[in-house]
């Protein structure tokens, strides 16, 4: 398939991003995405404000790789001092953004009073947003849904929004369904409320100045484009991650870089070295390859290869050659 490339020089990083996934998006992932593409803004798992304050260890919940850049850092919480001081402490860090999770519908969550339930408390969540922006520079974002239970009217949605923006919201990102608070769990409700892109679209056309990214559904860089015809940007969560080979043209189509061939071979070498460091400071192989493995679908002998990976890296001291040789098998077959 063909694809036209946006002829613009510098693009916004949110015009393509990777979407926060719990137990997903760990650095490893954004390190192996990030050899994939250079421009898009990549986001961490939710980090809980209320954890970072208590933790012994920080530099366990919020170091990441200077190649990760554009980073974007997403926080959880309801409160606005811990949420400040959250935000201060990403910024003395080095993220690019702070990003708000005002979208996720688990029942833990939803026990902590943060997440999507605070769709539901307008007020709380500007003065979380007005406190980070008073502790920090950096760009604050909200991602969310177009509503929650039964308050999911459009009105609501804008009153939503505005307040945000009201408060100091730089940016949306929405996840465009509902999600159920009672009765559906985080997986039904990313599934069974049916996505809505014209709530979203409307909402864009009522606030044309407000940018908007489009969540939820997005599988395809050509969905993406569509997407772009009408938002400011649009964010890519379950498809990246289970397809990441399928997302390699993000730079030269989305943000008209030169074209660059990427193999799949070619990617898993430039993870290598990386690998590496994160061994020799007593990381175990599995928790990059388990990521890796997505990358071997779609070709010949995509099971066996995979088994392989899955086999051998899962051993304890297992190390690179592993990678190295199933690198060299998939260039050797043309991959
Ligand atoms: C395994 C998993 C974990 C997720 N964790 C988060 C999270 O920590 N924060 C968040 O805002 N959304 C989270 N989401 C929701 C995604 O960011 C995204 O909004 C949702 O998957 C819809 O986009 P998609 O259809 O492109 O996957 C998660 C989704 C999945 C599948």
């Amino acid at each position: 398939m063909i694809f036209k490339s946006f002829k613009t020089n510098e693009l916004a990083s949110y015009r393509l991003s990777i979407a926060p996934m719990m137990d997903c998006t760990d650095r490893h992932f954004r390190v192996l995405m990030r050899q994939i593409t250079k421009k898009s803004l990549l986001y961490t798992e939710m980090i809980v404000a209320q954890a970072l304050h208590y933790s012994k260890n920080r530099n366990k919940l919020l170091d990441f790789d200077e190649i990760e850049h554009p980073i974007s850092i997403q926080l959880g919480g309801d409160n606005p001092n811990l949420l400040a001081e959250a935000a201060q402490m990403a910024e003395d860090w080095g993220y690019d953004e702070i990003n708000l999770n005002i979208g996720c519908p688990s029942p833990k969550v939803k026990s902590g009073n943060f997440g999507a339930c605070l769709m539901g408390k307008p007020k709380i969540v500007a003065s979380c947003i007005e406190e980070m922006k008073k502790s920090c520079n950096l760009p604050i974002t909200v991602k969310h849904r177009i509503g929650i239970d039964n308050l999911d009217s459009d009105e609501y949605l804008m009153k939503f929004v505005d307040s945000c923006s009201s408060a100091g919201a730089d940016r949306f990102i929405i996840h465009a369904r509902k999600a159920w608070l009672d009765g559906l769990n985080p997986k039904e409700n990313r599934t069974i409320p049916p996505l809505q892109y014209e709530r979203v679209q409307k909402l864009k056309q009522k606030r044309p100045n407000f940018i908007i990214e489009l969540n939820g559904g997005i599988n395809t860089i050509n969905d993406c484009i569509k997407a772009l015809e009408t938002f400011d940007g649009a964010m890519v969560g379950r498809s990246a991650y289970s397809h990441p080979f399928i997302w390699t043209n993000i730079d030269s189509i989305i943000y008209g870089q030169k074209e660059k061939y990427l193999s799949r071979s070619k990617i898993i070498k430039k993870i290598i070295p990386y690998a590496q460091k994160y061994l020799d400071n007593d990381g175990h192989l599995w928790h990059i390859s388990k990521h890796i493995i997505n990358l071997i679908e779609n070709i010949p002998n995509a099971k066996k290869l995979r088994q392989e990976l899955s086999e051998k890296c899962q051993k304890n001291k297992a190390d690179v050659y592993i990678l190295k040789k199933i690198a060299q098998q998939l260039e050797d077959a043309g991959h």
